[in-house]
Formats: C-alpha cells, structure tokens, sequence
C-alpha cells in the first residue's frame, strides 16, 4: 500500500471518486467548516490536534496556500473559543520543506507564522515527523522553533534506531514529545522491521520520556503499549495531565472515550482538506481490514 501511495495513476484514480465514506472515518471533511464541527464534538470529552491535509509539496504556490489554510484555522478556533482545547499539527514536507530551492528556509518561516498565529489565540502546534531522510532537517526545524515558541511539540518514530538518543536529547524541561511507531517503510539499515522489535523500542523511548522533564505525547492505539505508558507514567509519579494518550480520528473511537471518562487526557489527531490521499493510504496500510474495505467500495463505485 505505501508504495501504491506513490503512483500518481492510482492517486488520480483514487481521488477522483466521491469523498468515500470510508475515508470519512479518518478525515472529518474537505473544509475548515467540517474540521471545526468534529473538533467541537470531539472536545465534549477529548482534546483535538488539528492537521491541514498535505505533504511533499513542489510548489512554492500551494506551500504559501497551506500556511494561509493554517493561519484561517487558528483565527477560528480563538474567535470560536476553541484553542484552549484545539491545537495544530503540521507537516514541514506541506510548507515548504520539498520545494526545489530555499526549502528548509521557507518551511522554518512558514511553521513561524504558524506558531506566531497559534501563540496570539494561546494555543500551540506540534511538527509531525516525516519518513527518515528528512528527521535531522525536521529537528533542526523544531529546535529553531522553540527558541521564540518553547511549547512546539516534536514527533519521534519508536522504529527509528536513532530514536531513543533523540528521546534523551528531548526530554528535558518544557519539551512536548509526541511518541509513535512510524508510519513509513524504512529500510533495516535505519529501523527496527517486525512488530515485536518495534513495541519494544517504543517502551524503551517511553521510559526515556516518562523520566524526562518534559510532556510525553503517547501516540498509539496499541492496548499493551497504552498499558505500560499507564504504569511508567504512575512509577514516575505523573498525574493524568502530565503526560497525553493521543490517538488518530477514527481509530478505537470508544476506548478513547472510555479512557478519557476514566479520567486520562486523550487528544485526537484529526485531518481535514482535500489531499487526504497520502494521509488515508498509511492508514490503510496498517490494517489489511481497511484494505479489503476500501478495494471493495472502489469496485462497486459508479
Ligand atoms: P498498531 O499499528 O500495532 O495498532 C494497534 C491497534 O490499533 C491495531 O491492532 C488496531 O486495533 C488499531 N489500529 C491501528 N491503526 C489502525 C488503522 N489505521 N485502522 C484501524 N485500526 C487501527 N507516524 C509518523 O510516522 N509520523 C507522525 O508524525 C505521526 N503522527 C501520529 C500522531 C498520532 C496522534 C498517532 C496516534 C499516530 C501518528 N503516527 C505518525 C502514526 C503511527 O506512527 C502509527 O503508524 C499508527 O499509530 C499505528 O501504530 P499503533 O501504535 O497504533 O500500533
């Protein structure tokens, strides 16, 4: 499936359907009008990150579109009351970062208007991360951040050989480190390749993080892994707003729930926009559920 992502063909194929409703279930709609409904939903018991939908932009054109995406959405959710309860996401790969010439210099300034927005409504942005050529360009990125806007999160990839010494690097007080698995295919020179070694690595990045001084972000769906986050964060004498159980839009929606009523802060990854195509392959790729799904709402179309 990630490499399928890849072809412009089966992208064109794909995206020229109706919104599917199947792509619904990960991504709240094609607008800001659909994202700032969900989130208003969401935050009945949950907190929301919000992610405009876009990466591996080669245009300088749609780089400065995605800022300006962002930079409605912000005014929004202040106006709307929302941003004690909503923050953003961004890919820097959306705003800038692939663009031929000047690129890690155009995504830094980007992602600063972004956090300058975000600061005015009093909430904040999380850098996701990216497949492994670009980790040392995203962290140079976020530390450049976090210079004026010390709350910019990062995101680590437990699957990442690397990650571990990046946990230690980032942990110290003020940082926002959010924890996932890794959601590109990446060769064994660099990562960790079954699921057994990936769990882990991703228990050993947390108990980095739990000892740290920072805010970890656990991000995972994975019922052992959210278990033993619970324990290392109790050992560490964390309470529930010391650390995030974060999870995707559409993934587990009633353990989210039962999690967040028994007392744990939740916050839900949710995209919006119409270039979900990258976003919704990843997720397909992780459950071959989805895949037989999805395969047969294309055949049956039209
Ligand atoms: P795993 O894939 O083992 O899933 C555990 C269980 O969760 C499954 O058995 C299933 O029940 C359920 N599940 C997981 N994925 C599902 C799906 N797509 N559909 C249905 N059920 C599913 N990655 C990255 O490389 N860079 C990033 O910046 C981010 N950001 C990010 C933010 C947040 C908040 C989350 C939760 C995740 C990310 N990820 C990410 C994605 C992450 O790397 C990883 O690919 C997915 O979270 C799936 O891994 P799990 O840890 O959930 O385990």
């Amino acid at each position: 499936m990630l490499a399928a992502a890849q072809s412009s063909l089966f992208r064109a194929a794909v995206e020229s359907g109706p919104f599917d409703p199947l792509v619904n279930r990960f991504v709240a709609g094609a607008g800001d009008d659909e994202a700032v409904a969900v989130a208003r939903r969401l935050t009945t018991d949950r907190l929301v990150t919000v992610d405009h939908l876009g990466e591996d932009t080669t245009d300088r054109a749609q780089a400065e579109a995605t800022v300006d995406a962002y930079l409605t959405l912000l005014r929004r959710l202040g106006r709307e009351g929302l941003a004690d309860r909503v923050e953003v996401s961004v890919k820097l790969s959306a705003l800038g970062q692939s663009l031929p010439r000047d690129a890690d210099k155009i995504a830094l300034d980007s992602a600063r208007q972004i956090c300058e927005a975000a600061g005015a409504v009093g909430t904040t942005v999380t850098v996701d991360m990216e497949d492994h050529t670009t980790t040392d360009r995203t962290l140079a990125t976020v530390r450049d951040l976090r210079v004026d806007y010390p709350w910019v999160g990062a995101v680590l990839q437990a699957m990442l050989h690397r990650t571990e010494a990046d946990c230690r690097e980032l942990a110290g007080p003020g940082s926002r480190v959010r924890l996932c698995k890794g959601a590109y295919a990446e060769p064994a020179s660099v990562a960790y390749q079954g699921a057994g070694e990936v769990g882990r690595a991703y228990v050993r990045c947390l108990k980095v993080l739990m000892g740290g001084q920072g805010l970890p972000l656990v991000a995972t769906h994975d019922p052992r892994l959210i278990e033993i986050a619970r324990f290392l964060a109790e050992s560490s004498g964390r309470g529930p707003t010391d650390y995030e159980l974060q999870m995707l839009y559409g993934v587990r929606p009633r353990a989210q729930s039962e999690l967040a009523a028994q007392g744990h802060t939740v916050r839900v990854y949710l995209p919006y926009g119409t270039e979900w195509f990258g976003y919704f392959m990843r997720r397909l790729a992780e459950r071959p559920a989805n895949l037989a799904f999805f395969a047969r709402s294309l055949l049956t179309r039209g």
